[in-house]
């Protein structure tokens, strides 16, 4: 192989590598440092996270954190936790896991 080639190969590796990590990851943010506030501790916000893929995606695709705002939030976790039959402190894992993403 020559050398141009095996640059062109490694480039392509690198690239589908991205995109790969882009369509499963960033959905989904892994909560780290950057999320924590005095609403919502990091072992909270991994919960949150755990209970949402647990929980919300059996009707639906699980919804990105994204969907809506803190405020539009609100509305759907008081009705989705009656169809998710999921009590008020699992609500609230959740919904502190998906108001608490930072760009
Ligand atoms: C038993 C089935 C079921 C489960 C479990 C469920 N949902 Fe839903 N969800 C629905 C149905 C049906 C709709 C569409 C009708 C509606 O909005 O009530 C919906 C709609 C939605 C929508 C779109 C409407 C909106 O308000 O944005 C979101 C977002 C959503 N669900 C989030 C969640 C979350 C978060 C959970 C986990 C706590 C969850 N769902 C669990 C049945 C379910």
């Amino acid at each position: 192989m020559n050398k141009n080639l095996f640059n062109i190969s490694i480039a392509l590796v690198a690239i589908v590598l991205f995109l790969a990590q882009c369509s499963t990851t960033s959905k989904f943010y892994t909560p780290t440092d950057v999320n924590v506030s005095s609403k919502a501790s990091l072992e909270e916000l991994n919960q949150g996270r755990a209970l949402l893929m647990e929980k919300c995606g059996q009707c639906h695709g699980v919804p990105a954190p994204r969907k809506h705002d803190a405020e539009g939030w609100k509305p759907t976790m008081a009705s989705m936790q009656v169809k998710a039959q999921i009590s008020d402190t699992q609500r609230e894992l959740i919904y502190k896991y998906l108001t608490s993403e930072k760009n």
